[in-house]
């Protein structure tokens, strides 16, 4: 296992922010995790992924450990679903490939998520009706500060909209070696989100299957969201908010054609009680304010998703960050919702 030392992470990080890493390593296994993390004690540790959720605004002064730990293999299975356990560094797209080439669903709506499956708990990945949490079943992390291996059941992970304990209380404290997700050897498809089944109809599917909603997915997602290899981005760079139903119901008087959504319930009640919260499209709330395909020298929104910031070609992370304030304050002072960051900052 090779440590280098001054690298730059350009081609480490969606975004195609040139900081630099003072030492950066790759590990394929545990020993190799292991020995990174005992080279350098003391040293700042950050743990990458795909780096399609991060936005760097500063060089890291510290060892950026990259997870290649791969693998997928089948565990167990009963009657109704099939246990795979996947290494925390296999590409999502791949896995959720390999998965629908083998008839289990579960995974489908979640096509084309860049990124990595280690990550994918982290902010417990959504799309299209459909979030991670549903087809987790556990996973097995090593915790730096007692060095050792802890599993993790999808009660212990306390998933909720984009977030999970390791964005909370285990934040920077955990290294998601492997995933294992409990797919179903029947599929039960999921189009109930409305864009998919038009899509279906557009592509004159008559009897979907999990390999066309993949691939509706897939063509939806490539009309709006632009690709990483042609211009630098992290997805969406807010979440989606919440507000109560009484801040919500003075936003639609004023503006009628607000959308809006129920709030989804979790079961370990991140939020409260649902019923008292709307969600709002933060990507509307934005293009109102009038940002979409804003560009400030390299520094943008995006011209077909304004919930999306964009690098054009040389911008910073601070250039970045500072338009995202921006906006997070106009919105503020337009609607009174406040915007709350979806990529990790470092
Ligand atoms: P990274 O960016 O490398 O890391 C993200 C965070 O997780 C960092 O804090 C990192 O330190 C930590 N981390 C990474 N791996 C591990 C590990 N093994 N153990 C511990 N910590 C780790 N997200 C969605 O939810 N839904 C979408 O529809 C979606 N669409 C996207 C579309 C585009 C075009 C892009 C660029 C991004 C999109 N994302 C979406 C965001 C992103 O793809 C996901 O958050 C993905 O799971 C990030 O994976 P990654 O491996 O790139 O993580
Ligand atoms: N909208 C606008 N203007 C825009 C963008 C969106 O008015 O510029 C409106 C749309 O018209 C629509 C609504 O906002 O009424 C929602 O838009 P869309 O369906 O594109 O989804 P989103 O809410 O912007 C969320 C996720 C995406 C996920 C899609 C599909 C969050 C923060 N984002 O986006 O996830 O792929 O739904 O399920 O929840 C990500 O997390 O990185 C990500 C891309």
């Amino acid at each position: 296992m090779q440590i280098l030392e001054n690298i730059s992470l350009r081609q480490y990080n969606t975004f195609r922010i040139d900081a630099s890493a003072r030492y950066f390593s790759s590990f394929r296994d545990i020993n190799e995790l292991v020995y990174g993390l005992d080279k350098n004690p003391g040293m700042n540790r950050m743990i990458l992924g795909g780096g399609s959720n991060i936005l760097f605004t500063r060089d890291v002064d510290g060892i950026v450990l990259k997870n290649e730990i791969m693998g997928i293999e089948e565990v167990k299975e009963d009657e109704n679903y099939v246990y795979i356990r996947a290494g925390a560094g296999e590409n999502w797209h791949r896995f959720v490939q390999y998965c629908i080439r083998h008839n289990w669903g579960g995974l489908e709506n979640l096509s084309l998520i860049p990124g990595t499956v280690g990550a994918a708990p982290i902010q417990n990945i959504g799309a299209y009706g459909v979030e991670l949490r549903e087809v987790f079943n556990s996973l097995n992390a090593y915790h730096l500060h007692d060095k050792k291996i802890h599993y993790f059941t999808a009660g212990d992970c306390d998933f909720g909209y984009r977030q999970s304990v390791f964005k909370k209380q285990y934040k920077g404290q955990c290294v998601i070696l492997n995933v294992t997700f409990r797919l179903r050897k029947n599929p039960v498809l999921n189009t109930s989100y409305g864009a998919i089944l038009q899509e279906l109809e557009r592509m004159q599917v008559k009897e979907p299957n999990i390999q066309s909603v993949a691939q509706a997915v897939i063509n939806i997602r490539s009309s709006k969201l632009p690709d990483p290899a042609v211009i630098g981005n992290a997805g969406s760079f807010f979440k989606n908010p919440e507000v109560s139903r009484t801040a919500f119901t003075s936003l639609q008087e004023a503006y009628p054609a607000i959308p809006h959504y129920p709030a989804k319930r979790y079961p370990a009640g991140d939020g409260g009680n649902t019923d008292n919260f709307v969600k709002l499209a933060a990507g509307w709330l934005i293009e109102q304010c009038g940002w979409k395909g804003f560009r400030r020298g390299d520094a943008g929104v995006h011209d077909k998703q304004a919930l999306v910031l964009v690098n054009h070609g040389k911008a910073t992370g601070k250039e970045i960050y500072d338009l995202s304030e921006e906006i997070l304050q106009s919105v503020y002072q337009k609607f009174g919702v406040k915007l709350e960051r979806e990529v990790n900052i470092m």
